[in-house]
């Protein structure tokens, strides 16, 4: 590798952020790398990736840019996605091992024998699942557009929606529809509890209660606002409200700052004494780790190649059935 400022130095650990950025930039230029972060990373991922998204964005610019690399700060499944769609494209995560409880609450093997006691079911699975999965099933969906991709099923096709029982519930309580739903949930949306989601509205009459759909159902109720990721920030910008109670993982709150900065935004408390619910695997993601991938062009991310292609249909399907 030619020594420029991005390569030089082995320890990159005791650089400041800036010095980071500017390593970081100078390599994106020199791989023509692309750096896709999620809105749970941290500020300074969000800082110097080039587009910040939720689960569908972060999928629709893996599909669709010109980059040779594509580094994923995100979780697991985000990277495998995006290696999915770009078998001929170089894939790097800053820390492989960030994976997704919720996806991994859902085993092949089981889901296989659930699937087979519903034949003639059609299988949705949100994203946040892994490749094997993806290929037992026909459509994957993310939480922005699972509403949309379920209101073109005809009404008499019975739906396994997995893994998150919280999402499924939410459409199907929303939609009037009977789904059949895997019991898996996240670990960081399923936290909030209604006693103190109603006792932290008490204490901010002014502020307005916007939360995930994968929170579960008896915090959604109390909701003004339920989206994903991205829904939740647009809304901010665009509610007449000045302060909000947000209940989703709080890097969002980052962004939310940014695009309002003379709102307030409160994040949701877990319980009294942790008043954040945080994705510990979406923040293994450092500046430092991004750019020690970047430099090693490494950890790759590998599908093999039976697997990539039997899991491409249900995300292609995806695409297609919500084009941005
Ligand atoms: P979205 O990005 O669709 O909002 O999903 C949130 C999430 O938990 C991602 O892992
Ligand atoms: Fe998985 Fe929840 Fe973390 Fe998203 S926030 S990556 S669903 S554990």
């Amino acid at each position: 590798m030619p020594k420029n400022i991005a390569s030089t130095g082995a320890s990159s650990a005791a650089l400041s952020h800036e010095e980071l950025f500017d390593r970081i930039r100078a390599l994106k230029k020199e791989m023509n790398a692309i750096v896709l972060a999620h809105y749970y990373t941290v500020p300074e991922i969000q800082q110097v990736a080039d587009i910040v998204g939720d689960s569908l964005a972060l999928a629709r610019a893996a599909e669709k840019n010109d980059a040779d690399v594509i580094v994923f700060a995100g979780v697991y499944f985000m990277a495998e996605t995006a290696k999915i769609l770009n078998p001929g494209k170089l894939v790097l995560m800053p820390d492989a091992h960030a994976g997704c409880p919720l996806a991994d609450s859902c085993p092949p093997d089981q889901f296989k024998k659930f699937k087979e006691q519903y034949p003639g079911a059609l299988v949705i699975t949100y994203i946040n699942s892994t490749a094997e999965i993806k290929a037992l099933s026909d459509i994957t969906c993310t939480s922005s557009n699972a509403e949309q991709i379920i209101r073109q099923i005809p009404e008499e096709r019975q739906i396994i929606f997995a893994p998150d029982k919280n999402l499924g519930g939410y459409i199907a309580r929303k939609l009037k529809r009977e789904m059949i739903l895997w019991q898996g949930c996240c670990y960081v949306h399923d936290a909030f509890s209604e006693p103190y989601i109603l006792k932290i509205c008490r204490e901010h009459p002014d502020a307005e209660f916007i939360a995930h759909p994968e929170c579960r159902e008896e915090v959604l109720r109390h909701a003004a606002f339920i989206g994903s990721t991205k829904a939740l920030l647009e809304h901010t910008v665009s509610s007449l409200a000045q302060q909000f109670i947000v209940a989703t993982e709080p890097g969002i709150l980052y962004e939310m700052k940014k695009l309002s900065p003379l709102k307030t935004f409160i994040p949701a408390p877990k319980d009294p004494d942790n008043p954040h619910s945080v994705c510990t695997q979406m923040k293994q993601n450092t500046l430092e780790k991004l750019y020690q991938c970047m430099l090693n062009r490494k950890p790759e991310i590998a599908v093999d190649e039976a697997l990539r292609l039997a899991s491409l249909g249900s995300i292609q399907r995806m695409l297609e059935m919500s084009p941005a």
